[in-house]
């Protein structure tokens, strides 16, 4: 299964993914291609660390969506990879459907909280500043609904009497290395072996 990852920032669940697929805990994918919508975003550095081709592409004016020349240079440069799968490790822009519909049920989106609580920016804050006991975080397939598509699977972290924000968002970051990784492996197979 032919991976393409899409990050926007520090990229370490694309790391964790690079690192379980060296370890060979990645099952049948492969990850072929990082696309990074910043320039300066230091997921690229992982492509010489791994191996793997990362480029940053262009997304347009707009901070947190594609414009219509980006939307095309991303689905173009996307297509040329011929994906399995198309995973986005802290992409910080939102899918139109245009860009959902060409690869159905084969994107997936990492997010740091249980949803469906807490959807959207800052996730990690916004359990903390509500003061629940327990968050953690999510892989969903992506819909036209942001944060909304069906869940794959979760991992819960229980907010301890003594965390700061930090050392939450450290155990929230940690669930999320070991979950995407293994999920990605799981659908390998799943998908390996048809419906
Ligand atoms: C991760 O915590 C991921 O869940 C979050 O961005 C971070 C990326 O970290 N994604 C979202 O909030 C998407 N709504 P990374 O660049 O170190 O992998």
């Amino acid at each position: 299964m032919r991976v393409v990852i899409l990050g926007s920032g520090r990229g370490s669940n694309a790391g964790a993914i690079l690192a379980a697929q060296q370890e060979g805990r990645l099952g049948e994918a492969r990850v072929v291609q990082i696309f990074a919508d910043r320039p300066e975003a230091p997921i690229l550095a992982l492509g010489a660390r791994f191996g793997v081709p990362a480029q940053f592409l262009d997304p347009g004016p707009f901070k947190t969506k594609f414009d219509e020349a980006g939307e095309t240079r991303y689905l173009d440069a996307i297509r040329a990879c011929a994906p399995g799968l198309i995973v986005l490790a802290g992409f910080m822009r939102i899918l139109k459907p245009r860009f959902i519909a060409e690869h159905p049920q084969k994107i997936i989106n990492l997010h740091p909280s249980l949803l469906p609580s807490f959807p959207g920016l800052d996730a990690i804050g916004q359990a903390w500043r509500r003061g629940v006991k327990i968050t953690g975080c999510t892989v969903h397939e992506v819909t036209c609904e942001v944060d909304g598509g069906p869940i794959l699977d979760q991992t819960a972290v229980r907010i301890e009497p003594d965390d700061t924000l930090e050392t939450l968002e450290a155990r929230v970051h940690a669930a999320e290395h070991a979950l995407l990784p293994a999920v990605i492996a799981r659908l390998s197979h799943s998908r390996a072996a048809g419906p």
